[in-house]
């Protein structure tokens, strides 16, 4: 087993994927450990989560900064101090620029609410409901510089069943949330995955 991977998350709102992930690396399923996790939001309940765990949760007010490039200029900044490895967008509602992207090239990971490329953007959930899709789902991702565009590393999908309200679509959903996210970053912090284009794969 390699070293453990430094990880680094950004969060806005619950956390529920961040605690995913640091359940994981607590077990031992990933070969890794959050390093750092910063909000954009100062009551982000995910700041309290990573607070419990004694792991460094930082408020980063994007308010603070003239724009989209000089925050993600403090981000880089932050995840650099704390030497981070990978970056994982969960429940990060900023729109990320090339600063962020560039400075950590395929390590950057989101997790959409989505079977991308299918509903893209906000209200993913919402979306599907509305188009009238039997099946919904999540799609784990490396970004790039589009919205929800960047190579897909994992999905799994749920059914959309009769009645079903965006609170209940969402909570099926988030069951896969919390499983694919943690295995997506066991698998990056075990160096199985490639990316060649738009496709990854998983070495044996
Ligand atoms: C998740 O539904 C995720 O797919 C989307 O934002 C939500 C974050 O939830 N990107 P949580 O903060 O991890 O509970």
């Amino acid at each position: 087993m390699g070293k453990e991977l430094k990880i680094g998350v950004l969060i806005s709102g619950s956390g529920s994927n961040l605690q995913s992930i640091m359940d994981a690396c607590a077990a031992g399923a990933i070969n890794g450990r959050v390093v750092c996790v910063i909000s954009n939001k100062a009551d982000a309940f995910g700041l309290e989560r990573a607070r419990k765990a004694g792991i460094p949760a930082l408020h980063l007010d994007h308010r603070a900064y003239s724009g989209r490039e000089a925050y993600d200029e403090a981000l880089v900044a932050t995840l650099r101090e704390f030497e981070v490895e990978l970056v994982v967008l969960a429940g990060f509602m900023r729109i990320i620029t090339s600063v962020l992207l560039d400075a950590f090239p395929m390590r950057v990971m989101n997790i959409h609410p989505a079977l991308l490329p299918a509903f893209p953007g906000l209200h993913a959930q919402r979306q599907a409901l509305e188009y009238g899709a039997k099946v919904a789902g999540c799609t784990v991702h490396f970004v790039d510089c589009g919205t929800d565009t960047g190579p897909i590393i994992m999905q799994a999908a749920v059914p959309v069943l009769q009645g079903d309200t965006e609170e209940s679509l969402c909570a099926r959903i988030q069951k896969e949330e919390h499983r694919i996210y943690p295995e997506a970053v066991r698998l990056f912090s075990e160096g199985l995955l490639q990316v060649d284009g738009r496709v990854v794969t998983v070495s044996a």
